[in-house]
């Protein structure tokens, strides 16, 4: 009979590490059962945290030693061993071990086999829960500076394309009716607003991420006279946490960014559905560059759109972790519970989702070749100028509802004369009003109409221009990004 490697079976020769090894072993004497090791490591993937996991340990050492828990002599050894264990890591050179459970009792027990039993004085005063909240709040704050370029990157690129296609005029939808003309270069100033407010989400969010549950303990503090103050200032914490119950089973930072990171990729699913709908035969509006585009395995003819079509797909891992970690915490009795260790892997896999895709949305975006004669055919489909046409007989003192009609008439006709409302002749237009004068077309023009909405946020290319201006200025002030 075969059987699973992964199932659990009985009387298996146990390979696991005796429970008095272990660093909790001390009121156990059975081994634990291998596939209990299994199942309850973390180590495959908290692994990610090391960096902040020993950032985290130096900190709490150098505070143990200010208050005088540890002598000068004890924290000095100890954080040069764990120095020496964050570059053998960094190298590649370390043994990760499952039996030791996660990232925090593999550093740690790799410290004293260096180092000896002083080792064994680096967990005073702390525990794993304490630790692990503040290792993933110093990862993601590093990491939401990560997001935060990278989303800068991205805005800047939209601005340029902005700039570059200032004056190009496409058809507006509504309905995905074509509506009215606007320019390419508003088109894109659009999607520059909903990635800025995702930047001011995410500056918000980093508030809360920045505060440093240590010295938390296992939940209720610790008896020892620690400094939080001055842990905290080490590790650039501007405040610590308020109730140590809260602080260690608190993961609301998380599920907050990950709300952020589901509103970016939302952002990015709606302009990936525009690209892929422009890329389209049946629009025409814009190809993308060889290098961001993939073929067909059976149809020669085909070059697809699969960044944008990926992305939008990508969009669905993302707001299903953040169910996920919603529904983690639903119902969570005080403090810390097992379950908690389940928010990684999803806030990893958000993190990393994320980062890809704004990097493949920034490398895209100055990809995109516009094709102007397409836009510009199709935004004279539909009779785009027929609102400039009313708003034209309301200049010449015809009330809206009435101007609205005698629009209705003009199309109806245009529509019965295979010809768009530009190119009526005045005769033909003045059958529905006597109002109309030879100055009509300047209206009735793609041009016209578009420079005609010259106010704040409207599409003319001169407003344009200007939103491109202080969008640049906008996004020096963007806070935490690197550049
Ligand atoms: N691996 C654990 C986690 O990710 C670390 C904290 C474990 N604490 C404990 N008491 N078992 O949450």
């Amino acid at each position: 009979m075969t059987s699973h490697k992964n199932k659990p079976q009985k009387n298996r020769p146990r390979k696991s590490k005796p429970q008095k090894d272990k660093l909790w072993g001390g009121r156990f004497s059975a081994s634990t059962d291998a596939f209990v090791e299994q199942f309850t490591q973390s180590v495959s993937y908290d692994q990610r945290l090391y960096h902040y996991d020993i950032l985290g340990s130096i900190a709490h050492v150098r505070m143990l030693a200010k208050v005088g828990v540890l002598s000068r002599e004890e924290s000095a050894q100890i954080i040069e061993g764990l120095e020496s264990i964050e570059a053998d890591i960094a190298r590649g050179n370390f043994e990760w071990e499952t039996a030791l459970e996660d990232v925090h009792m593999n550093i740690e027990t790799a410290l004293v086999t260096r180092i000896g039993d002083v080792g064994k004085k680096l967990h005073t005063g702390r525990s794993r829960n304490d630790q692990i909240a503040t290792d993933i709040r110093l990862y993601l704050r590093d990491e939401v500076t990560e997001i935060q370029s990278l989303l800068m990157k991205l805005m800047s690129a939209l601005l340029d394309l902005a700039e570059r296609e200032a004056e190009t005029i496409m058809p507006g939808f509504t309905h995905m009716q074509t509506a009215q003309p606007v320019t390419f270069g508003h088109h894109m100033l659009a999607w520059f607003e909903m990635l800025y407010r995702d930047s001011q989400r995410l500056a918000d969010c980093h508030g809360r991420i920045n505060v440093m549950p240590l010295g938390s303990a296992a939940l209720a503090g610790t008896s020892y006279p620690i400094d939080r103050q001055y842990t905290a200032k080490l590790l650039n914490f501007p405040a610590v946490t308020n109730n140590s119950l809260d602080a260690v089973s608190d993961r609301d930072f998380a599920i907050e960014f990950s709300s952020c990171a589901a509103l970016i990729m939302m952002h990015l699913s709606r302009f990936s559905e525009e690209l892929v709908l422009w890329m389209s035969q049946q629009f025409g509006f814009i190809d993308l560059g060889d290098a961001w585009c993939t073929g067909s395995s059976i149809m020669p003819q085909k070059k697809n759109p699969d960044i944008p079509e990926l992305v939008r797909g990508k969009t669905a891992r993302v707001y299903g972790h953040l169910m996920g970690l919603l529904t983690l915490m639903k119902s969570q009795p005080l403090a810390y519970n097992r379950d908690n260790q389940e928010d990684k892997e999803s806030l990893f896999d958000v993190i990393d989702t994320i980062k890809g895709c704004l990097h493949a949305y920034t490398g895209l975006v100055p990809e995109i070749v516009v094709n102007k004669e397409r836009m510009r055919s199709a935004a004279m489909q539909g009779f785009t100028t027929a609102t400039d046409l009313a708003d034209y007989l309301v200049r010449k003192n015809i009330a809206f509802r009435d101007a609205h009609a005698v629009v209705g008439q003009s199309v109806q006709y245009a529509i019965e004369a295979e010809k768009d409302l530009s190119e009526l002749t005045l005769d033909e237009l003045k059958q529905f009003s006597e109002v109309i004068e030879d100055d009509v077309f300047d209206f009735l023009s793609l041009e016209g109409s578009v420079a005609a909405r010259t106010h704040q946020g409207g599409t003319a290319p001169e407003q344009v221009y200007q939103a491109i201006h202080t969008g640049r200025k906008r996004l020096k002030f963007v806070p935490l990004t690197e550049d």
